[in-house]
This record gives C-alpha cells, structure tokens and sequence, in this order.
C-alpha cells in the first residue's frame, strides 16, 4: 500500500521522482546558463570591444591556467604584442602596457579619484588573518604606512648601515673562502639569498636567519619560498565556486604545510622581538612598538602580519635583481668590463665603499636600473579595481569595476617604449643621445602612487653596495654559458634557478 505523506508519495515505485527531475533541470539549465555567460562575455559585456585572446574575454579559466603555470609575463608581453597597449586577459579584466600615463590612473590619485582598491584575491592571506601594508584598506595602510616610513627614512638608512656591512663582510668573507679552495663553480642565488635574507631578518627581528654564518639556508627560508608559490594556487582558489574545498585540494600539501609552519615561526619572531624592551636599534619594529597598546599603534595580529610581509618584500626581490644583474653582466662581457673599470678606479681601498662613495657609482647604478627593466623583480601585472563611476585609462573609457593593470614585464620590453627593449643596454640609462626616445616614465619597477615600494631606498642600498664589492673583488664567469638562466617561471616573484658562477679572486697587484 502506498504511503502518502503530504505532497510525496513515498511508496517505493519512484521515490526519487523530483530529485531526478531537479538534477535533470540542472543538466540542461547549467550549461545554458554558462553558454549565456559566455556569449554575454563576448559579444554585449561593456568589455566586449577591447581586443584579445577569445579565450581569455569567454571565461576567467585562461587567466587561471596561466597563473598556475608560471608562464604569466611571456603570456601577457607575447598578447600585448600581438593586440597592442591593451588586452582583455579576463571578462572583466584589462591589461595595459604603459608609456607613463596609465600608472597614475591606474596607481596614483588624481582630482575626482582616490586610490583604486587592490584586487585582494590576487594577494597571498597574510599571516594571523590580520590586515598587512601590502594587504589593508585605505585607513589600515596610512596607519602602517605612517609608523613604518621611520624605519626607512635617510636617517635610519644611515644608523641601519654598519648592520647591513657587517653582513657583507661576511658574504665577500665567505667567497673568498670558497674561492680560494679552488674553481669550483659557485652558485650565486644562493648566496645572495643568504645576504638578503639576513640583513632583512636582523632589521625585522632584531636576528638574523644566520644563512650567511652557516654557508645555507635557514629552514624558514625554504618555507618562505614555497609560501609564495602556494599564493598562486590560493589566488585560483579564491575565484572560483566552493574555493576553500579547492584551495586544500588543489594545492599541493606540502606548499599548505609550508604556510602553516611559516606562519608559526613569524609569530615566534615577532613575540621575541617585542619582549626586547629595551631596544633601541634602527630597525623595522623600533618606532612602531613606541606606540605598543595605542590606538596609533599596530595590534598584535598586525605585527604577525606585517613582519612576515617585512621579510618577504624585503629579500626575496632583491636578491632577485642582484641575481639578474650578474647574470646580464657576464652575458655581456663589455658591459661587466665598464662597470669593473668604473668601481676599481673609484676606491683603492674596499673600506672606502660605502653609502655614500657608492652614490657616485653612475655606471653601477645604470647597470641595477637596466636590470630592473629587463628583468623586473615583480613582472607581472598587480591588479587594482576601477572606481564605481568608471575612468579614462590609457585613451579609454573603463566601466566601474573592472579589474586592471600593468603588466611590468610587458609595457618594459615594449618597443614602443624602449629601443632595443629586449637588450640589456645600462647605458640608455646614461643619456646615451641614441636612447634619447626612451620612455623613462614608463620604467616603475618598485610601483606608483601611495602604495608604491616603501623600502626602495633600503633595496638601493644594498645592491649598490653587494654589486660594487663583489666586482671590487671578484672576476666574474659564467660557468653554465649554454643555459638560459633568465627563462624562468614566476608565481608573482620569479622562480630562480641557480646561477652557477666561476669566482676568481682578483689580482690586487693589476690595475682596473
Ligand atoms: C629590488 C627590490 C624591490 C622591488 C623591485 C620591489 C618592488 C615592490 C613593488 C612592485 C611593490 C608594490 C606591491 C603592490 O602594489 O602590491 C612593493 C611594495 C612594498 N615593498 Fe618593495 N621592492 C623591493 C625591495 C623592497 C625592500 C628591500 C623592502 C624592505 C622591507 C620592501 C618592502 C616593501 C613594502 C613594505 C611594500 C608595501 C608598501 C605599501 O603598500 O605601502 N621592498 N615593492
């Protein structure tokens, strides 16, 4: 006898009757409705006149793929070739490549428009949860942006200088060492790895991660950088339906593991940092623990927060430049011969290198500002939000709430903003009258506007003073001259490969 309860009859012969029936409406409905989307994004999307790649204009999965495939600078600087200073990289994302203008629309603050908000899903969470500079809103970052400046003030560069000496001491100390065992080549990302990550982790926490004493890397250091590739999966992960299920699947475990333990190590460090009472050094957390427990002051999740973004932001991208810049030197002989000449007829002496001698150095420093255009640190494009009313970017008008950006690597090795773009050329950094077209203003490696690079001057001088000792007192040779070093992946920062050098120590008695 059939039981009938209600509206359903649940006597045995078809008990899953409206079930099949939704899932049937769901067959039919669900592509329907991905086949309207997509022919919505096509053809009457408000972005449906820019230019690109079908593919990427239909649905966001390209640009998804591309990210976890490490492939994101070619990809956007080979479209940008191909459909010219703008291209639709996703339904309701543009990409530009600049001639200068577009960084302040799209970076800087104009009348009649504020700062554009970060697109936050492309960013990595930050440690505790806790807002960071990198990741916060308007009012957050003035707060952390004003207590942070100090530490990177002219005046502190100049108390921070003996620190970051002392560890190049030891960096030019531990070559020789190597060195003089023999021609065994070295590997140089390595060691300029070693030297960032200590200098930033004896400014941030008051110690440092002991790289360069131990001739390897601290454990943590590992872990920061597979911390930073797991931010590609998590940046997928944020787009899509049922995210978090797919950020835990699709991540690899051991990049999930890596954040958790480098998340506990972080707070480890900044619990140290802040018993220090009595610390009086120029560092990072000196002005900032002034206002422990003020309401100017940073919570105590915001320390967390802002001191692993400190370690990150502050190392990885440097040794990154300085890797770069010795790799293009030793691929282009004649422009390592001038930089030799200029720092060896410049001091007699290596204790006469330092903050300020190096200033003068305006080869050494064509040769970073080169290096930061052919292989820019950051490469790919950080995405802002435009506001609400729209705005006029690069010549066009962008609705409300498109995603956009400018790819660094792409608008740098655009033709249509340098000669030669994709040669490395320090000296049209020298008003050199062939360069004289150049697009200076289109070169902004370390960002624009209120959010740009806080720690620039820091980067300058380290990497003036590393390069400038390391050529005082070495000769420098490929020892891999086949391998294409610079062609890399990147998951946001570049994925280095070693760089294998031959360091031979040199001939004090001889002349530049
Ligand atoms: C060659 C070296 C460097 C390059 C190319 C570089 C590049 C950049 C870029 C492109 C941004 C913008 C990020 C964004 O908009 O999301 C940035 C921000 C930042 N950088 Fe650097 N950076 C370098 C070195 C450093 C150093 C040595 C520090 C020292 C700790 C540092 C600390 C920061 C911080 C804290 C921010 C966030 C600033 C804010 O949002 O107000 N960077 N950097």
């Amino acid at each position: 006898m059939a039981v009938v309860t209600g509206l359903h009859d649940f006597s045995g012969a078809t008990p899953f009757r409206p079930v099949v029936a939704v899932m049937v409406l769901a067959l039919i409905l669900v592509p329907l409705y991905l086949i309207g989307q997509i022919i919505y994004n096509l053809y009457f999307h408000p972005l449906a006149k820019y230019p690109g790649p079908k593919s990427m204009a239909a649905t966001r999965i390209p640009y998804l793929l591309m990210l976890l495939s490490g492939d994101a600078p070619g990809v956007v600087t080979r479209y940008h070739e191909k459909y010219g200073s703008v291209f639709r990289i996703a339904p309701d994302e543009l990409s530009f490549i600049t001639d200068g203008e577009a960084w302040k629309s799209i970076y800087g603050t104009r009348p009649g428009h504020s700062q554009k908000s970060k697109d936050y899903r492309f960013y990595n969470p930050t440690v505790g949860g806790a807002p960071s500079i990198i990741v916060s809103n308007d009012t957050d970052h003035t707060r952390f942006r004003r207590l942070l400046s100090h530490a990177f003030s002219d005046n502190s560069l100049r108390g921070q200088e003996p620190i970051i000496q002392g560890y190049i001491n030891l960096f030019i100390q531990r070559l020789h060492e190597i060195s003089e065992k023999g021609t065994k080549p070295i590997d140089l990302v390595s060691w300029y790895n070693f030297t960032t990550f200590d200098i930033i982790g004896d400014l941030a926490f008051g110690e440092s991660f002991n790289c360069l004493k131990n001739s390897n890397y601290h454990p943590w250091v590992s872990i920061i950088f597979k911390n930073i590739k797991a931010g590609a999966y998590v940046s997928v992960a944020r787009r899509v339906p049922g995210g978090d299920f797919l950020k835990r699947t699709l991540t690899p475990k051991s990049l999930l593991r890596a954040k958790a333990i480098n998340d506990k190590l972080t707070m480890e460090k900044v619990d140290a940092r802040v018993k220090q009472t009595n610390n009086d050094r120029p560092d990072f957390f000196g002005n900032i623990l002034k206002y422990n427990g003020t309401s100017k002051g940073f919570a105590h999740r915001e320390l967390y927060s802002n001191g692993s973004t400190l370690i990150i932001a502050g190392s990885e991208t440097t040794a990154t430049l300085l890797a770069g810049a010795t790799y293009l030197l030793m691929r282009n002989p004649e422009k390592l011969a001038k930089l030799k000449a200029e720092v060896r007829s410049a001091f007699k002496n290596e204790s006469e290198i330092n903050l300020d001698s190096c200033n003068q150095l305006h080869y050494t420093q064509a040769v970073l500002t080169e290096t930061l255009r052919v292989y820019p640190p950051v490469p790919v494009g950080l995405p802002r939000i435009v506001d609400a009313q729209g705005d006029t970017i690069g010549g066009n008008f962008v609705p409300g709430g498109t995603v956009v950006s400018i790819s660094h690597a792409a608008t740098y090795k655009s033709e249509s903003n340098f000669k030669y773009a994709k040669q490395f050329i320090p000296e049209r950094h020298l008003d050199d009258p062939e360069f004289a077209n150049d697009n200076k203003e289109a070169l902004q490696p370390f960002s624009f506007g209120p959010r740009n690079c806080i720690g620039r001057n820091l980067a300058y001088v380290e990497m003036r003073l590393i390069l400038s000792r390391l050529i005082f007192n070495f000769d420098l040779e490929l020892a891999e001259p086949e391998f294409d070093w610079i062609d890399q992946k990147s998951y946001t920062l570049w994925e280095k490969m070693p760089l294998m050098a031959k360091l031979i120590p040199r001939d004090m008695t001889q002349s530049a």
